[in-house]
């Protein structure tokens, strides 16, 4: 096992999607006001870090992964000044401060990208602009796709083309370019003086393209989300991206205390992924594995092994997710039929929707899940709302949806809406407390099944979600922290178990209730008076020879 030495070898990070989080001046939009009013919220729930979504000024084409400005804060969430505030409280109530930095592309309202629509010297050279292909130019440069849908390049009024693979509004950076590092270093130093602990680096995969930016040969009905995972394709984890990473290490070398990275790269093996956390380079990567993986023992078991075996090889802890901003909300996920492979999330959005939701299910099997990811060696990142057992929301009308996908989809894949609804805090009606304003109307729509569902709601019920996940971090820290390599536990098929040191964690995806060993008692369950047998979609944890 990695000695732990730091905080972020087995942090709990809780992720702040902070359009949704909370509204502090009453517009239904979430800003930095909102979060630090809800920070004793978090310092209750027990969590280590935050890490924020882009909170950078943005038109908004993708939610915020379209930065204009990378030093300023978006108006409708606050200003600098707050966001100094919001840092030192934070750290204050000893929650340290993850951001998010978007180097794979800016926004096209980028002052960058607006000098080289004005063809200004050299400007074009920050992106992918190529003459295109045909008698006219009249066709892309090449064959690739955008992740959202569609092709990736938009053509310019002088005939040229741009690569965005996520939007238009989206243009690719050119990483080969020296300006391009050298501003990214900047920025990150930009953040680190003040007070920032650290980064998640979105798309940490795609900055680096092959040379010449030649044809993936895909062809154009590839789903997008297979071609990014796809290490064959030019678009997409280049061995040139990791000299970016040794150059970002070196920014944060220079500071105490440290400041850390997590990577966000869809790459098709752990062993690819392991590349990313060299010591020189990254310090964590997410490993969606997990997140990927259906409700059956013999799966997790397998995606847990691997994950913990690749990391160990780079001496970088594993790092655990059920679901974030960008996939199906977990207790969704759950509440449906499972394959018996791992997920492709988007292609799945589509499968489900025919099928009825057992939402009962899916809630049982979410609580079970937190429980085995946060027992396990590493860090484990939680999703704003994870803690309160929601649901994705399936049923938005089509007309407030915001998400690029859904367009660019050609309206075939309603895209990452459901799983963003501003969160539920209190009150019977929407917006729930999430907005000082009770008549504003959120960005997007609440459903009305929710009141049970709220942070008040479920404050005082001992067996809420909300408390079980209090209670596990509490636990956590007691029990897991520092407890040692994991050591499977040979139990029947539709059961995993394992023990490090004198804690056990079990988990039951099977049907029918499984006796739990006489000699250990219960610490924690996800179905409340679980004592010697463990019931059917549940987990526990235990302590041995007590
Ligand atoms: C990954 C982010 O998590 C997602 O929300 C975004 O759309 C893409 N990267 C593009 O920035
Ligand atoms: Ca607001």
């Amino acid at each position: 096992m990695v000695p732990v030495e730091s905080w972020w070898q087995t942090a709990v990070v809780y992720q702040v999607y902070i359009r949704s989080f909370a509204d502090g001046n009453g517009d239904g939009i979430g800003d930095v006001a909102g979060l630090r009013d809800r920070l004793p919220y978090l310092a209750r729930l027990g969590v280590d870090a935050i890490w924020i979504n882009p909170w950078y000024p943005s038109p908004m084409a993708d939610a915020g992964y379209d930065v204009s400005d990378y030093r300023e804060i978006e108006p409708v969430y606050g200003t600098l000044a707050e966001a100094h505030r919001l840092i030192a409280e934070a750290h204050e109530a000893g929650i340290r401060v993850l951001l998010d930095i978007v180097p794979n592309h800016s926004s096209d309202h980028h002052a960058w990208f607006t000098a080289a629509l004005a063809d200004e010297p050299d400007a074009r050279q920050r992106y992918h602009f190529r003459p295109g292909r045909g008698a006219d130019g009249e066709l892309p440069p090449n064959d690739w796709r955008s992740v959202f849908g569609g092709q990736a390049w938009t053509r310019v009024a002088d005939g040229d083309w741009y690569l965005h693979l996520f939007a238009p509004g989206q243009p690719d950076l050119n990483w080969e370019n020296p300006e391009v590092r050298a501003e990214f270093e900047d920025v990150l130093a930009f953040w680190f003086d003040k007070g920032v602990d650290g980064f998640r680096i979105d798309v940490a995969h795609g900055l680096v393209k092959a040379d010449g930016l030649p044809d993936g040969g895909t062809g154009d009905d590839t789903a997008p989300t297979l071609v990014q995972h796809n290490a064959s394709h030019p678009a997409w984890d280049q061995d040139g991206v990791h000299d970016v990473y040794r150059g970002w290490r070196e920014v944060a070398n220079r500071y105490a205390p440290e400041r850390i990275f997590i990577a966000e790269a869809w790459v098709p093996s752990n062993e690819r992924l392991a590349r990313y956390l060299r010591p020189d380079e990254l310090h964590t990567a997410f490993q969606f594995d997990f997140l990927r993986a259906p409700w059956r023992a013999d799966v997790l078991q397998e995606v847990v092994d691997e994950a913990i075996a690749v990391a160990a090889t780079v001496g970088a802890p594993p790092t655990w997710v059920l679901s974030n901003h960008d996939v199906t909300r977990t207790v969704t996920r759950y509440s449906r039929s499972q394959p018996e492979h791992l997920i492709e999330t988007d292609w799945e959005r589509a499968r489900w929707s025919k099928e009825t939701p057992d939402y009962e299910a899916g809630l049982r099997r979410a609580r079970a899940a937190a429980l085995v990811q946060l027992a396990l060696p590493g860090t484990a990142y939680v999703y704003q709302g994870e803690e309160l057992g929601l649901e994705e929301v399936e049923d938005l009308p089509d007309e407030v949806r915001q998400d690029p996908m859904w367009e660019q989809s050609g309206f075939t894949d309603v895209g990452r809406d459901g799983c963003r609804v501003p969160l539920p805090w209190a009150d019977d009606v929407a917006p729930y407390g999430f907005s000082l304003s009770k008549d504003v109307q959120t960005w997007l729509p609440q459903p009305p099944h929710w009141p049970s569902k709220t942070a008040e709601a479920q404050d005082g019920d001992p067996h809420s979600t909300l408390n079980l996940y209090r209670d596990a971090l509490s636990a956590r820290a007691a029990i897991w922290v520092d407890s040692g390599d994991l050591e499977w536990i040979a139990t029947t098929p539709e059961v995993a178990a394992f023990r490090r040191g004198r804690a056990q964690c079990w988990v039951n995806t099977g049907e029918i209730p499984v006796d739990l060993p006489a000699d250990a008692e219960v610490v924690l369950a996800s179905v409340p008076g679980t004592g010697t047998q463990l019931p059917p979609d549940s987990a526990v944890w235990l302590i041995a020879g007590a």
